[in-house]
């Protein structure tokens, strides 16, 4: 029999989300691969048919995004991998970029002590060292069954023979095709004599095929102690950058315990930080176990007015608190325990949270990529990578063939001074050599009694976390499926600026004038960020759920 909540859930769909797209997820027994390329989503798929493990699968698909998804999957960046292993262990291997070695506190302020914000986005400056490279070999090497040479194959051969450009990428190579055009060697690679590539065409990245060829061979010491390391640093001091071949020989990448949290049952193993991820999610799912959430909450001013405090509370934390745990000491603990999200709960009931606010538009993004794995043998993968911006700072160095991040912008570049993504941050998460920024990236995978229930993540730069929330409470609370709750409509708010991103019909008239009326300023944005999930139902199928916001992307199993 149908549930009066299931029917509710339907008539939200049907009324407040603009998709009457197809709701149901791609089922599959054997492995499901759920990436935003769906040619990289093959790979993965061909991996697992052919005996791999998940991590095998992951490694495969994290290559193929790079030469497939020049936007976003990537070598020259850096990001997270949470792992469930089929004897219960669950890890979390942290690639994120670090700072330089020669990195200041004070490298993006001018003489007047005010942001230089070109340099933090376009500028070798913006370049911190990346870890995706190393972080593929750690978790290949110690958790992989098959070898680099047989991992990297199917992306070289993108690289060499071509992949074909989707509608969607050719949406964005049209949207950045300035940037793209600023390096004649850029361009060289990315423009089709001078203009952006079209649909249906093919891009065929020879100096990556290279690039991918020699970290094929030699591992990831080619990267970091060979001649990719000085095709970089030696374009980094050309233009202008601190970027030296110490930063690459001293790289590492760290197994950290990840963040966990329980919620109505479920438990939650998230991003640790330098991730700001985890934690933030954990502390927001923690206040609302102790807020009465109801069932169809999308028509109810009062519930949407706990998420929204929720999301206020745990960005304040994140935002004054939190950054790389090898240079300050993150209250985890403290922002964890049930008394915290007691205390919150019971502020929230009794009034809004009020706060003196900074005022700055953000602009809508939809960077970085996320993809979840699961294979036959009880493992879980969940990564989160990213060069920061589309196509990260916009510069390769000769010949390497790959973009380079603008990642040092995720640093509190000034305490007090917005970032890109309007998060004012503090001295926890200033510059410093050798330190990682704090990232939102919250690949997350989610276990009931002990077996894998969901994997998921997000791209959107703050919005991650968010998206990772309501995604969970639409299956968790709404009882939706997972793809309905990864298309569902989303909103976001971080306290500062003060007002609230909502995804066009993510609220209906009434409730958008209930919460004005509550003092919530509301603002469409059009772009959010790709959830690629899935979910393990009661029979054990895989369902896999790629967004609706990304079609070129897909959840294939077998
Ligand atoms: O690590 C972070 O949190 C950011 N560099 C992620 C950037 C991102 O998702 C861009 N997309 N909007």
């Amino acid at each position: 029999m149908i549930s009066i909540k299931r029917v509710l859930t339907l008539l939200t769909l049907l009324f407040c989300t603009h998709s009457f797209a197809d709701i149901t997820p791609v089922i599959a027994k054997q492995g499901m691969v759920v990436s935003e390329q769906r040619v990289a989503t093959q790979v993965g798929v061909d991996i697992l048919r052919a005996g791999g493990n998940a991590i095998d699968a992951a490694i495969a698909v994290g290559y193929a995004l790079a030469v497939t998804y020049p936007c976003c999957g990537n070598i020259g960046g850096g990001g997270f991998m949470t792992i469930h292993l089929a004897d219960g262990k669950n890890i979390f291997i942290n690639f994120r970029e670090k700072a330089p070695l020669r990195a200041t506190s004070t490298l993006f302020q001018d003489s007047a002590d005010t942001e230089t914000t070109d340099d933090i986005t376009q500028s070798y400056l913006s370049v911190a060292v990346p870890g995706t490279v190393l972080g593929f070999e750690t978790a290949l090497n110690k958790y992989g069954t098959f070898t680099r040479e047989q991992v990297m194959a199917p992306a070289i051969k993108l690289a060499k023979e071509g992949y074909v450009v989707t509608p969607y990428d050719a949406k964005w190579f049209g949207v950045y095709a300035e940037d793209l055009a600023r390096d004649p060697y850029v361009a060289s690679i990315f423009l089709k004599n001078g203009k952006p590539y079209q649909a249906g065409e093919k891009i065929i990245q020879t100096d990556l095929a290279a690039t991918l060829q020699l970290i094929s061979n030699h591992g990831a010491q080619a990267f970091y102690k060979g001649s990719i390391a000085k095709d970089i640093v030696s374009a980094s001091e050309k233009e202008g950058g601190i970027l030296s071949l110490a930063d690459f020989e001293q790289y590492n990448v760290e197994e950290l315990a990840p963040i966990t949290c329980s919620y109505k049952g479920y438990q939650i193993i998230s991003s640790a930080p330098p991730s700001s991820g985890g934690i933030t999610l954990c502390e927001m799912l923690n206040i609302l176990s102790n807020l009465p959430i109801s069932s169809s909450r999308y028509h109810q001013t009062q519930d949407i007015n706990y998420i929204l405090e929720a999301m206020r509370y745990a960005y304040r934390d994140r935002n004054e608190k939190l950054g790389d745990p090898n240079f300050i000491d993150n209250p985890i603990a403290e922002l964890l325990s049930s008394d915290y999200a007691k205390k919150i709960s019971k502020n929230i009931k009794a009034k809004r949270f009020v706060d003196t606010t900074i005022e700055k538009d953000v602009k809508e993004l939809s960077d970085t990529t996320h993809y979840s794995i699961i294979d036959n043998k009880g493992n879980a993968v969940s990564v989160t990578y990213t060069l920061n911006g589309f196509f990260g700072s916009k510069l390769i160095a000769k010949p390497t063939g790959f973009f380079l991040n603008d990642e040092m912008d995720d640093f509190a570049t000034k305490a007090g001074v917005p970032n890109r993504f309007g998060l004012i941050q503090h001295d926890a998460n200033n510059i410093q050599p050798g330190k990682r920024p704090l990232s939102s990236m919250t690949p997350t995978i989610v276990l009931k009694d002990g077996k894998v229930k969901m994997v998921l993540g997000s791209p959107g730069g703050p919005r991650i976390i968010t998206s990772v929330l309501l995604t969970l409470l639409n299956v968790i609370d709404e009882d939706m499926n997972i793809k309905e709750a990864v298309d569902a409509s989303r909103y976001h708010f971080q306290g500062n600026p003060n007002f609230v991103d909502i995804e066009p019909l993510a609220f209906s008239f009434a409730l958008q004038k209930n919460l004005h009326y509550l003092g919530y300023r509301l603002l469409p944005q059009g772009t959010w960020g790709a959830v690629e999930a899935i979910y393990i139902d009661h029979n054990g199928n895989f369902l896999g759920a790629n967004d609706r916001r990304r079609p070129d992307g897909a959840a294939l199993g077998y």
